[in-house]
C-alpha cells in the first residue's frame, strides 16, 4: 500500500483537489487497492471547513465528488504514517519540515517536481484561477503515478 499525503496552505482548494483528481485516476486505472490517499493543511485557518466551492465547481465538470471531506491539520505523526508528503509550493514545504521537525527520509516533494517543469502550483484562493490549479494537478498526478511506475512500486 503506497500511502500519499497531499498538503497545501488551507486544504480547501489544492490539496483536496489533488486527493480526488488521484483518487479518480487511480480507480479509472482498477489500481485503487494499492493507494491509501488523503490530503492536510499546514494552517490551522480552514479546520473543519468544506472543500472550496472553485475546487467543487472545477471537479464536478469530470464528474469527481469532494463529499464528505472537511480541512484537516497536518501532524507530527502523519510523516511516519506516510509514504509522501507532497505539497503544492516551496512555502508548503517550509511549513511541513516545521511541523514534522524535518524530512530525514526524503518524503517530501512538491508536486510538479515529478514533471518535466519542476514549479510551484499558485493558489487559487488568491487567483481565482481554478482552471490552472485543475490543469497543473493533474500534470503532477499523471507525472507522481509514472514515477510510481519507474521505481516499479506500481505496475
Ligand atoms: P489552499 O488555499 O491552500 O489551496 O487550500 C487557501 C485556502 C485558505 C487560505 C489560504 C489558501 N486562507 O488563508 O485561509
Amino acid at each position: 500500500m503506497i500511502k500519499i499525503l497531499f498538503i497545501c496552505l488551507g486544504n480547501i482548494c489544492r490539496s483536496p483537489m489533488a486527493e480526488f483528481v488521484m483518487k479518480d485516476m487511480v480507480e479509472k486505472k482498477g489500481i485503487q487497492h494499492l493507494f491509501y490517499i488523503a490530503s492536510a493543511a499546514t494552517s490551522s485557518e480552514e479546520i473543519g471547513n468544506p472543500v472550496h466551492h472553485g475546487t467543487r465547481n472545477k471537479l464536478k465538470q469530470y464528474g469527481i465528488s469532494t463529499a464528505g471531506k472537511h480541512a484537516i491539520q497536518l501532524k507530527k505523526a502523519d510523516y511516519e504514517n506516510y509514504d509522501f508528503l507532497i505539497g503544492m509550493e516551496e512555502r508548503n514545504l517550509a511549513n511541513m519540515r516545521r511541523i514534522t521537525g524535518g524530512d530525514p527520509d526524503n518524503k517530501m516533494y512538491r508536486l510538479l517536481d515529478f514533471s518535466n517543469h519542476p514549479r510551484d502550483i499558485a493558489d487559487p484562493w488568491f487567483t481565482g484561477n481554478f482552471d490552472l490549479t485543475y490543469t497543473d494537478i493533474v500534470e503532477g498526478c499523471e507525472a507522481l503515478l509514472s514515477y510510481l511506475k519507474i521505481a516499479k512500486m506500481i505496475l
